[in-house]
């Protein structure tokens, strides 16, 4: 369909060494995300995976906002926003996670999330695998069900899948 081909994403990625810290190679996504077919493509992969399993997307802050409100909005399916601390109100859980660089906390107002529901996860990037481990942490802290997790950039040298093996992950685009 319209997606943006596997074999094209690759060669849009910017590559910034030491950023945001020393270590640290930054791929820059903006070309990406300048491209019509990005959603499509995405979509498309979400759909072959895992079909229309499941009852919610967990979009994580900041740069999943975009794509999950995009897939939520495109399939049809209820948006919940998990965010990063002290922006939410009233009572949440909260999940503290370790980066690639550094740490940080999610968090997800309690009553966001009815128990037993599917919830597919979505990000920008999957680096170690601490973000979504922390957004999953949090679907089951609801008394739901991680359906899987979609990601457009898969950086897979530093071990995310690993980590995360224990639930289903689509990935568009994967980088060593
Ligand atoms: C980035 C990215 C993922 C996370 C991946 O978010 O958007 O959420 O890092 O890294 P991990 O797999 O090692 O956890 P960042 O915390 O930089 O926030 P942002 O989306 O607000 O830029
Ligand atoms: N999020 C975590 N690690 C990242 C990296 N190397 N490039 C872009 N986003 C990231």
């Amino acid at each position: 369909t319209a997606g943006v081909a596997d074999d094209r994403i690759e060669g849009l990625l910017e590559e910034f060494p030491d950023h945001p810290e020393p270590g640290v190679v930054f791929r820059d996504l903006s070309a990406l995300y300048a491209q019509p077919g990005l959603l499509a493509g995405l979509a498309a992969r979400v759909d072959e995976e895992f079909g229309g399993a499941y009852d919610r997307v967990l979009a994580v802050e900041s740069r999943g906002f975009v794509l999950g409100a995009a897939l939520a909005a495109r399939t049809g399916t209820p948006l919940t926003l998990a965010r990063k601390p002290g922006k939410l109100p009233g009572p949440v859980h909260s999940a503290d996670y370790s980066l690639e660089y550094g740490m940080d906390r999610l968090e997800l107002r309690k009553s966001a999330i009815a128990p037993g529901e599917r919830v597919l996860c979505v990000d920008d990037v999957l680096a170690t695998g601490g973000t979504l481990a922390a957004a999953a942490q949090l679907v089951r802290d609801s008394g739901a069900e991680v359906a899987g997790m979609a990601v457009v950039l898969e950086l897979a040298g530093l071990g995310g899948r690993d980590r995360l093996s224990s639930h289903r992950l689509a990935a568009l685009c994967e980088v060593p």
